[in-house]
Formats: C-alpha cells, sequence, structure tokens
C-alpha cells in the first residue's frame, strides 16, 4: 500500500480477468511430452486458410507500411460477399473488438447493459472498464439464452442487450422464431448485439438458425462475425460488424485507426474466396461431433448438443481436476469452473485424430 494507489480504481480493479492458457510449447516444455492437443479455444484444427497464407506470403513485403486504416479491400470484399453497402460494415481486431468499441461508444457509468450468464466473457469485462452495470441473465435449465427473461430485464437506463448466437459456453443457439419474437415490440433506443462469431457453422448446421444479417433494417442492431474460427485465423484477430453507417460512423471514432494489421486485411480478404477450406472445415466439425456424441453417449456422460465446433461435458465431478489429469496427458480443454459449472469441461471439436486423443485420454482420466 503506498501513494500510488489512488490511481488504481476499484471498479477496475474488481474485474474478472481472462485467464489465458500456456503456450502449448511451455505445456511441452513443462510436462515433458511431446505432442499436446489443444482442443480448448474453439479454433479450427484444420489450421488456417490456404488462400489466405498464400495471401500473407504475397503481402509480406510490404508490412513495411501501415495499413489501410480504412480495411478497404477487405471491407469491399464483405460488401460483395454479404450483399450489403460497404458503409454498414466496420473491421476489428477481432470481433472481440467490435464488443469492446460498442460499450466504449454506447455505455458508461449509471447505464445499463443485459448479458446472459454464462455467456462469452469479454461483454462483462468490456462493460466493467466501462463503468456500466450489469444486468444478468441466467440460461434457462437447458442451457439456452433466455430472451424473454432478457426483455424483463430492460429498463429506462437499458443501453445495450447482447445476444451470442450461438453462445459460448454452452453452444446452444436462438431460433429464428425466438429472434423474432425478441424483436418484436423492443425499444429501438437499445443496442442489440447479435453476436455470430461462429455464424457458418451454425447456419450449416441448423435449420432454424437465424441469419442477423436479415434484420438490419432494425436501427439499433449490430451483428459481429469473426475470422478466426472458420477461416482458421484466430491468431492474426480480425472480424468485422454490420450495422447502420450512422453506428459504423459513430463506432469509428472510438477506433484506433490501424486497428488491422496489413497481413490480416489480405489473408480475411482472400480467405472470404476459400470455399474449399469452408466446406472442408463444415465437414471436419460435423463428423467430428458426431463422433465425440456417439463416443460420450456409451461412457454414459451427458453433454449440451451444441450448434458449433465445441460442447461442453458433464464428467460428474470437479472439472478443474479433470482438466489437470487431461493436461498431464497431453490434452488441453477448458474446465467451466470460472462460468459457475463445476463439473463441466468444454472442448473443442478436433481433427479425426485430435478427437480419438481427447476420448481415449478422457477415459483413462475418468476411470481412475
Ligand atoms: C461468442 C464469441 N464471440 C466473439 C469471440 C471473439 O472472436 P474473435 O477471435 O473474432 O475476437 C469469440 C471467441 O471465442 C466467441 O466465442
Amino acid at each position: 500500500m503506498g501513494k500510488i494507489d489512488r490511481l488504481f480504481r476499484k471498479e477496475i480493479e474488481d474485474i474478472p480477468v481472462y485467464i489465458p492458457g500456456k503456450p502449448i510449447e511451455e505445456v511441452e516444455r513443462m510436462l515433458g511430452l511431446k505432442h499436446i492437443i489443444k482442443v480448448a479455444s474453439n479454433e479450427n484444427p484444420l489450421g488456417p486458410s490456404p488462400k489466405a497464407v498464400l495471401a500473407m506470403k504475397k503481402a509480406l513485403k510490404g508490412v513495411n507500411r501501415y495499413p489501410d486504416a480504412a480495411s478497404w479491400y477487405l471491407k469491399a470484399k464483405l460488401s460483395t460477399t454479404l450483399k450489403t453497402e460497404i458503409e454498414r460494415i466496420i473491421c476489428g481486431n477481432g470481433s472481440d473488438e467490435i464488443i469492446i468499441l460498442t460499450l466504449k461508444a454506447f455505455a458508461g457509468k449509471g447505464d445499463e447493459v443485459i448479458i446472459a450468464k454464462p455467456t462469452f466473457l469479454i461483454y462483462q469485462v468490456a462493460a466493467g472498464i466501462v463503468g456500466a452495470d450489469i444486468k444478468f441473465v441466467p440460461l434457462t435449465k437447458d442451457l439456452k439464452y433466455d430472451l424473454k427473461a432478457m426483455k424483463r430485464a430492460i429498463t429506462d437506463k437499458t443501453k445495450i442487450i447482447f445476444i451470442a448466437n450461438p453462445d459460448n459456453p454452452a453452444g446452444t443457439y436462438v431460433t429464428k422464431r425466438e429472434l423474432e419474437e425478441f424483436f418484436d415490440g423492443l425499444p429501438e433506443d437499445i443496442i442489440v448485439y447479435l453476436d455470430e462469431a461462429y455464424y457458418e457453422l451454425a447456419s450449416d448446421f441448423c435449420s432454424d438458425y437465424p441469419n442477423g444479417l436479415d434484420y438490419l433494417d432494425r436501427p439499433n442492431l449490430i451483428v459481429a462475425r469473426s475470422f478466426s474460427k472458420i477461416y482458421g485465423l484466430a491468431g492474426l484477430r480480425v472480424g468485422y460488424g454490420v450495422t447502420s453507417a450512422r453506428i459504423v460512423r459513430y463506432l469509428d471514432k472510438y477506433r484506433d485507426p490501424f486497428n488491422v494489421n496489413i497481413l490480416a486485411q489480405v489473408a480475411a480478404t482472400a480467405a472470404l474466396d476459400d470455399k474449399e477450406f469452408v466446406k472442408k472445415t463444415l465437414k471436419t466439425v460435423k463428423e467430428g461431433k458426431q463422433f465425440l456424441y456417439d463416443e460420450l453417449g456409451k461412457m454414459g456422460l451427458e453433454y449440451v448438443k451444441t450448434a458449433t465446433n465445441f460442447m461442453m461435458i458433464d464428467v460428474k465431478r470437479d472439472s478443474v481436476k479433470v482438466f489437470e489429469k487431461l493436461i498431464c496427458k497431453g490434452v488441453i480443454v477448458r474446465d467451466m469452473k470460472a462460468w459457475g459449472y463445476d463439473t463441466f469441461i468444454r472442448v473443442s471439436v478436433g481433427t479425426r485424430e485430435e478427437n480419438k486423443i481427447f476420448i481415449d485420454t478422457l477415459k483413462k482420466v475418468l476411470s481412475k
């Protein structure tokens, strides 16, 4: 304790921090293991889109220059791909940045934001940083967003409602009908942040999964998507939001001009054309999911049916211990303790080989 304490605001110090896992190489070194598999962060197990890699190789020579501050080519490509006006698009340093920009722009002290529990942790972290009050609305018993309860939680102070569709960590999704019922009668002076980081996966797997872009006539809607998942570009940090031109101009004021780096811009632009990679990813996830469902079923374990590339599994015992034992045997998953699910782990669908290793290792760990 000293004079310096007055610089550190208590409300900021109290915000939960995102706890990153150790780098794989470091875990391998510490545990003396040769080959660790990481099925913890909902990444694409096939690597990056090959078209994106090729584009980056060509662009490497140009990294002495600052990136295009407007991400113009990427936005132009998104505009034709999504069939929406370029003025409606904002690119971010990961779709995470669109969450942060939205909170900075539309919420502050005295305002309320409505967030499900459990859901993607960054909503809570970023809301805490801008000093907004959070109203948490629990998921239903079957771990779905309770949109009716979220609507009931609205007050005069509400500025933003976050909807992760599908949800992370639950993997469940809001149907088209549920979303439309939610929109019906919703005040227009509240931002609805529809987080579709897993859009391509969910829209392929679920016939009643809504496309947020169909609702852009609503002046208060921000739809966000990511290049991290389906295109395998998580390490580059690039995502985007689609909303009204007015909201884009407003969010832009909060944005670092060079927020999306050169390699991320060219890679994302090229990835949008990589239909083959998208197809391969969807097939891998679909088959992997079925394999995991079948094997978990045989093991008598319950899991949450998922619309995306990860799932929550009830291991029926302390999930932190299971996590630790799995890691000692070379498999990294997430334990769900921080989300309040003490007996659940979350596992991402990997390659066929990774899924098999995960199941074999889980069997060994649970049999002890
Ligand atoms: C629901 C959800 N939204 C947003 C993100 C952030 O994605 P990005 O890598 O584009 O920042 C994630 C990442 O896991 C997520 O699960």
